[in-house]
């Protein structure tokens, strides 16, 4: 379709142009009902098909196994730093938290009204360029859970290793890179992630929740951040993002298209591959982060000057890209390469680097 440029956006990001094609030809009347998905009664029959259907879908791709529910909410990933202590930690009153990066230390922040934290992994000493390892983790057994952020959106990092503590359950945002990397479910307790980058329009937020961990809230919790409310609703106690399950829904399709999740995997990592080669070999460019913890999600870059950087972003909107400028807290330039981006417009960007290193 003419006119639209290569988004590098961190979200909300590109979504699959077969997607948002499928969702114009049915905006106004969707199968034959007279009625746009937008428009809809969440309790009609044609939205029940489209919710279990795209229920369905994800637990295909996402291979969830069965004591698993998948849920649907509005609460915004942000939502679940709050719900997760809020529903987990009454177990022992203790939980293991990684910082990693931004997100995960809001989540760290926000645990700490609700129980005892602990620190098992940080890496702040430099400015969250890598991943802890594995032996570097301080692991507490009597955790209620332990926390982890598997990509970093803001520093481009992510981890290449699911983190190993015993019958300690796991809960990942798996925010900024859910479906683009095959992910062995029944190692997690709770997985989520805002639907803003991989999945979907903003305004929904996907939980996989192994369902024995329901149910043992805080008596304080708030009925709408209550996993056990939504659960025995199966995301319907009130009314759910329609539209953004409807979208998801096609998001699914394509991906399916792509080979599934285990496509998409090697699609994704040639497509990073590609570009950190490509900013390994040119004379201006660096990347901070550490080899191995590297996200092929969220690729982070830089010139060692800062008006250079300015002209690289300037002169990258001429030449048909956006949303190359780093984060506010970081600097330099920042490409998400989500699921929905082309390998041409990667390698578009690619040449695009290589020009600016020989013109500069
Ligand atoms: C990894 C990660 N977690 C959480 C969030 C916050 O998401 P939301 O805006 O849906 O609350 C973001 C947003 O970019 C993110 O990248």
């Amino acid at each position: 379709m003419s006119g639209r440029v290569y988004n590098f956006s961190a979200g909300p990001s590109m979504l699959p142009l077969e997607a948002l094609e499928r969702a114009g030809a049915e905006i106004t009347n969707y199968a034959g009902s007279g009625m746009s998905v937008m428009e809809m009664s969440h309790r009609s029959k044609v939205f029940q098909k489209i919710f279990d259907d795209t229920q369905a879908k994800f637990r295909k791709l996402m291979n969830v196994p069965e004591g698993y529910k998948i849920l649907f909410l509005q609460t915004g990933a942000s939502g679940q730093f709050s719900m997760v202590p809020l529903n987990l930690i009454g177990k022992t009153g203790k939980a293991d938290y990684a910082v990693t990066g931004n997100f995960s230390n809001i989540a760290y922040k926000e645990a700490k009204k609700y129980g005892q934290i602990h620190l098992a992994a940080s890496s702040e000493d430099k400015n969250h360029t890598y991943i802890p390892a594995q032996s570097q983790l301080d692991l507490d057994p009597e955790a209620s859970y332990f926390y982890y952020c598997a990509n970093n959106t803001i520093y481009g990092t992510e981890w290449s290793y699911v983190p190993d503590t015993g019958a300690v359950p796991l809960v990942c945002d798996m925010s900024s890179d859910i479906l683009s990397r095959q992910v062995d479910v029944s190692k997690y307790g709770v997985i989520f992630a805002g639907a803003q980058k991989n999945m979907a329009p903003a305004g929904l937020t996907v939980v996989v929740i192994r369902e024995d961990l329901a149910g043992h809230e805080l008596p304080f919790t708030p009925l709408m951040m209550n996993y056990k409310t939504m659960i025995d609703k199966d995301s319907m106690y009130n009314t759910p993002p329609c539209w953004c399950i409807y979208m998801l829904g096609l998001v699914l399709d394509w991906l399916e298209e792509q080979g599934g999740v285990p496509g998409m995997e090697k699609i994704k990592h040639a497509k990073a591959q590609m570009l950190y080669d490509t900013i390994d070999s040119s004379r201006l460019f660096t990347c901070a982060v550490q080899p191995g913890s590297r996200s092929d999600m969220n690729v982070t870059f830089r010139t060692a000057s800062e008006e250079l950087d300015a002209k690289f972003v300037q002169e990258s909107v001429a030449a048909g890209f956006t949303n190359l400028k780093g984060h506010r807290s970081v600097g330099g330039m920042r490409a998400s390469i989500y699921n929905a981006m082309p390998t041409e417009g990667v390698e578009k960007l690619c040449d695009f680097i290589r020009k600016f290193d020989k013109e500069n």
